[in-house]
């Protein structure tokens, strides 16, 4: 199974969300990714509960919560209410981040751990196998449009071949400054879900733009199986 391309509304025209969400929906995206920012733990003041709620209304596809926000205990219990499939806190905030993962999935969601790119691996090794996902940073977080950090794909790799080698399902998503020229060196280092905002929402064709990401990575996985 290859990847899936997780459009990020960050850099969507908020005027016509739906039918952006539309768009990336008709695509081919594999999720809706929200990115959620509380001017404290990130300079920038984005979406909350109730954009989250209207999200939920106008898509089938599972939405998924980037919480870059201070005391994220606080919020999990409302963004699920509010629709969210999948949630992920930085560990940098969490300050006690088995009670929050036990309270994401407590809420029914997916609960993902995530990590700014000088944040090392090691800080998962505790949480790792109670997490569904881990979310990488390939930018520092704050905005949309940033170049990709490319000393993040090594550590993607080497996620990877941990939670390989300790058999865990946990997937990997990414996120931050991924195009369609750097998508092949991403999706090679074995990442399951790969976010990307500005390339999709940033084009006056978003569909055009999913659907571009997702038929190459569908060659790459093709690639893979015949290799
Ligand atoms: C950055 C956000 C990302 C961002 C991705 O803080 O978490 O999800 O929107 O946008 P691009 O793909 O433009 O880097
Ligand atoms: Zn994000």
């Amino acid at each position: 199974m290859g990847a899936v391309i997780a459009p990020s509304i960050l850099s969507a025209d908020f005027a016509r969300l739906g039918s952006d969400i539309k768009d990336a929906e008709a695509g081919g995206a594999g999720l809706i990714h929200v990115d959620v920012m509380d001017g404290h733990f990130v300079p920038n003041i984005t979406i909350g509960p109730a954009v989250t709620r209207a999200v939920r209304r106008v898509t089938q596809l599972p939405v998924d919560c980037h919480l870059m926000i201070e005391e994220p205990d606080r919020y999990v219990d409302e963004f699920a209410k509010a629709g969210a499939d999948m949630i992920s806190v930085h560990v940098e905030v969490a300050r006690h981040l088995d009670r929050t993962v036990a309270a994401i999935k407590e809420a029914g969601a997916k609960a993902g751990v995530v990590l700014n790119p000088a944040t090392p691996l090691e800080a998962l090794s505790e949480i790792l196998p109670f997490a569904d996902f881990v979310l990488l940073m390939s930018v520092n977080p704050g905005f949309g449009g940033q170049t990709l950090i490319p000393a993040v794909l090594d550590k993607a790799r080497r996620l990877r071949a941990w939670i390989d080698r300790l058999g865990l399902a946990t997937r990997i998503e990414i996120d931050g400054g991924v195009t369609l020229e750097n998508l092949d060196a991403v999706a090679a280092t074995g990442v399951d879900m790969i976010v990307a905002g500005s390339a999709i929402f940033g084009t006056d064709d978003a569909r055009g733009a999913t659907q571009a990401m997702v038929r190459k990575l569908a060659a790459i996985a093709e690639q893979g199986r015949r290799a």
